[in-house]
């Protein structure tokens, strides 16, 4: 199969609320489940990071729907690369609010990233935001 792996980030709108990312996610985790595609969703300090997994047109089509939605703007593509086998494969999409997280956790990620508003500042480098989202998604599995 023809996997690739698409990583952007985006500014929330400024109404973003946790109703709306609780519809987000909802919808994602129907919509991701139907074409093979799963990711995360990290949202701190109101920016998204997000990570999706999949076969290549069905993630080239729902980047461009995602990048056309109200709820957020700026949409930055960091990386967009065919990959062997999927890292973050746990979900069909998981929201991580990192202002939410475990004291301890959100010091580590700090520590290793920078602290920015009430959570941590997301890197727009390929490599920083692939380690952020890797250390994200295994500290939830944990
Ligand atoms: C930050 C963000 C991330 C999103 N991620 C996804 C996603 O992973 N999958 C998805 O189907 N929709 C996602 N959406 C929602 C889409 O933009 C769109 O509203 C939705 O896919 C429409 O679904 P429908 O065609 O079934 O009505 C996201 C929206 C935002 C703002």
């Amino acid at each position: 199969m023809n996997l690739y792996r698409l990583i952007y980030m985006s500014d929330a709108a400024d109404y973003i609320d946790w109703e709306d990312l609780k519809d987000i996610l909802t919808k994602s985790e129907k919509n991701n489940a139907k074409i093979d595609v799963t990711g995360m969703l990290v949202f701190s300090d109101n920016k998204f990071l997000q990570v999706l997994e999949g076969p290549a047109k069905n993630l080239s089509s729902l980047y461009a729907k995602i990048s056309q939605d109200a709820r957020h703007r700026n949409c930055l593509l960091i990386s967009y690369t065919p990959i062997h086998q999927r890292v973050f494969s746990a979900w069909a999409m998981k929201g991580v609010n990192l202002a939410f997280m475990k004291p301890e956790m959100k010091q580590f990620l700090v520590k290793k990233y920078g602290a920015s508003g009430t959570g941590i500042a997301l890197p727009k480098d390929e490599f920083l935001a692939f380690s952020v989202l890797y250390d994200v998604y295994h500290l939830n599995q944990a």
